[in-house]
């Protein structure tokens, strides 16, 4: 499952999409966690895609991960502002790979 304090526990080494990425990055292996608002421990989410199918507003789009050994594909939080802090994503996903800071 996501750490939800991965905040204070990682660092932040970049950005993709207008999203913060927190470490450790080291592809294609370990990818870190995307987004802060909305954020998906990419080392977590096995494509299950029920956060695609059921966030209402469409934050999630799939982004390719090659040769990563959870899963090729990723729900990448590219709409994060638009998040409505519903937290179906966070109820659906099955890996607990989202975390939704809706404080
Ligand atoms: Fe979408 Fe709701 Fe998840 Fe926000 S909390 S990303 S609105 S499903
Ligand atoms: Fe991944 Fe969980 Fe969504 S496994 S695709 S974050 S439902
Ligand atoms: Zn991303």
């Amino acid at each position: 499952a996501i750490d939800p304090q991965f905040d204070e526990n990682r660092e932040k080494e970049g950005t993709h999409k207008g999203h913060d990425v927190w470490g450790p990055v080291e592809e294609p292996e370990q990818l870190g966690i995307h987004g802060t608002h909305v954020a998906v421990d990419f080392d977590v989410c096995l494509a299950d895609g029920a956060c695609l199918e059921d966030c209402p507003v469409d934050v999630f789009e799939w982004v390719d991960t090659p040769d990563h050994p959870e899963s090729e594909i990723k729900a990448d939080p590219v709409n994060e502002a638009q998040c409505i802090d519903c937290m179906l994503c966070v109820d659906v996903c099955p890996v607990d790979a989202i975390d939704v800071d809706a404080s």
